[in-house]
Parts: structure tokens; sequence; C-alpha cells
């Protein structure tokens, strides 16, 4: 078998699924601890990624490896799929098996792909719990040739240079506000930034981190990128929202050792030292505490999208 087999993949998962639920309208993608989102479909049919040809296994703690097809809102619902657990170049998988499950859903007649991502905070005004609804993205690896749409075509009615200029859809991103303003979230629940995309897996140095806030970029995260690129080169409309787990740059902090030395000769109290250090565990209690808003958030855009 060729290695991305569209054929064999779809047999395996519709061998699986009931009639009904075989032509999703929208996908879903849930980041670190996001995975709960699976819990507001109804009529749910999981198939894990073990039984399907084509995909890779998910190997970090927080994310689980299966697709989880149902129905999601009210009234008849709409035909949902969702991937709990992504992957990412990190873990050693190529950028193709990265984006495949991405080309599956569009195969299955996907027109609208949520993304949400756990992410730290470049942009000193977005504290922690907030959500981002991304506007644009800034992807290093993507510049230097780590582009996932690199080498031959998978479809050649593709286009061969794919423009990015609107890659985030203004339609959904509006049903965003639009869906916070029906379920009262206050203002600062939300905000609107660009993402950067790092490969990850060590975090950014505070230096990185000064770098790619001086390049504009509001939050920092290790995936979410390929698949926008995937799903934008077949056509589908992508939100992309990011949760933020902890901050990156700190207003004040990385004070010289020099200075403190000096306070501690003059008997001084040291002011302004920070000394922040991110963990996987932390990223993860914060989807866990946050992951509710984003649920209710992403039922109530799926909501607008079909109005009963
Ligand atoms: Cl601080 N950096 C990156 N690259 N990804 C993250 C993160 C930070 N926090 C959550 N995900």
């Amino acid at each position: 078998m060729a290695e991305f087999d569209f054929t064999a993949t779809l047999q395996a998962i519709n061998d699986q699924v009931p009639p009904a639920l075989q032509h999703p309208r929208v996908g879903i993608i849930c980041g670190s601890g996001l995975s709960g989102l699976a819990t507001s479909l109804r009529d749910t049919v999981f198939v894990s990624y073990d039984s399907i040809p084509g995909f890779a296994k998910s190997t970090v703690a927080g994310h689980k490896s299966s697709l989880a097809f149902g129905l999601m809102g009210t009234g008849d619902g709409v035909p949902v799929v969702a991937m709990l657990g992504r992957f990412h170049p990190y873990e050693g998988h190529k950028l193709s098996s990265v984006v495949y499950p991405v080309r599956v859903m569009a195969k299955m007649g996907v027109k609208d792909i949520f993304i949400t991502n756990a992410a730290g905070a470049l942009n000193p005004s977005l504290a922690v719990g907030t959500i981002v609804v991304v506007q644009d993205h800034i992807a290093l690896p993507n510049l230097t040739g780590m582009n996932p749409l690199l080498g031959p075509q998978t479809d050649p009615s593709h286009p061969r240079f794919l423009p990015l200029s609107d890659s985030y859809s203004r339609r959904l991103r509006k049903l965003v506000f639009h869906a916070a303003h029906s379920l009262s979230l206050p203002r600062d629940a939300l905000a609107e930034g660009t993402y950067a995309w790092v490969s990850g897996p060590t975090y950014e140095t505070p230096a990185e981190g000064r770098l790619l806030r001086a390049a504009g970029a509001d939050v920092v995260g290790m995936s979410t990128v390929p698949e926008v690129l995937a799903a934008r080169e077949e056509g589908m409309d992508v939100l992309v929202l990011s949760l933020v787990t902890n901050a990156v740059v700190i207003p004040g902090g990385y004070k010289s050792v020099r200075e403190e030395v000096e306070a501690e000769i003059a008997g001084k109290p040291i002011v302004g030292v920070v000394d922040e250090t991110i963990s996987h565990e932390e990223v993860l209690a914060v989807g866990s505490l946050k992951g509710d808003v984003m649920k209710s958030l992403v039922e109530k855009v799926a909501d607008l999208l079909h109005p009963v």
C-alpha cells in the first residue's frame, strides 16, 4: 500500500461509522487538554487512530488518539468529526503525516475546520485563560524549508503557490465574537492575535520570546500551522482558537545579575527579578480549567453556522 492511500483510509473509517455520520460538515482538532470537546457530541462514535491506515500515533501526554464522529449543537445538529489528539513534527512525524488527517477530513466533506491549541502569551496584555481568535501567523519553519506543502503536490488541481493572505476566515472569526456575545462572556475572555509556530519540543528562551514578540506575534505554540496550510490547500475555511496557558514575555523580567549583586552589596532590596519556568503539566492544568469555555464557544459557533 502507498504511504497515503485515501481509499484504504476512508474504507477503514466508514467500516466503523454509520452512514449518517460519514460526511461531517465541520472538522475539529483538539489541542492539549482540550479533548473534552468530544463530550459536546451526540450519537458519538470513536475510531481509534490505530485502526486507520495512514494515521500516525500520537505520543504526547494529555492527547487521546482517536477520531470522534457525532452531532453537535441544537436541533438536528451538525455532523462533526473531531481529532482527539493531533500529530506534531516534534514527535518525529513527517509533516506529510501531520497534515494527512486534515486531507482525509476534506475527502469526507468537511468545509469548515476549527483548530484549537494551547499557547504561550508573548503579548503581555494577554492573561492566562484568554482565548485568542487567531487572525494571522508567523511560521519561521515555513520560511526556512520546513513547510508541509514542500514536494510533489497531492492533487494536481491544488494551486502550486498557495496564497495565505486570507487563511483565517473572517466569517468564522466574526461568528466567534457573536457566539461570545450570546454566551455573555466577559469582553476580556477573548482577544484577537497572531500565532507564532515553532517546531518545539523545547519551549522558547526568553530572548526567543522577545524576538517573536518584536516580530508581531501575540502567542506561540508548537502546532496548528501545518494543519492550517493543508486545510487551505484543500479549500476549507479555517478557524483557530488558542488558549493562553502561560506567559512567555514577562514585563520587568530578566534583570541583570550585576544589578542584583550591586543591590546585595549595598544592602538594598532586590526588585524586578522574575523567574518563570513553564511545564507541560501547567499547560494541561489550564486546559482542564478553561476547556469548558472553549467547548461552549465551539458549540455555539456550530449553532450559528446552522441556525435551527
Ligand atoms: Cl510557552 N511555547 C510554546 N512553543 N508552546 C506552548 C507554550 C509555550 N505554552 C503552551 N504551548
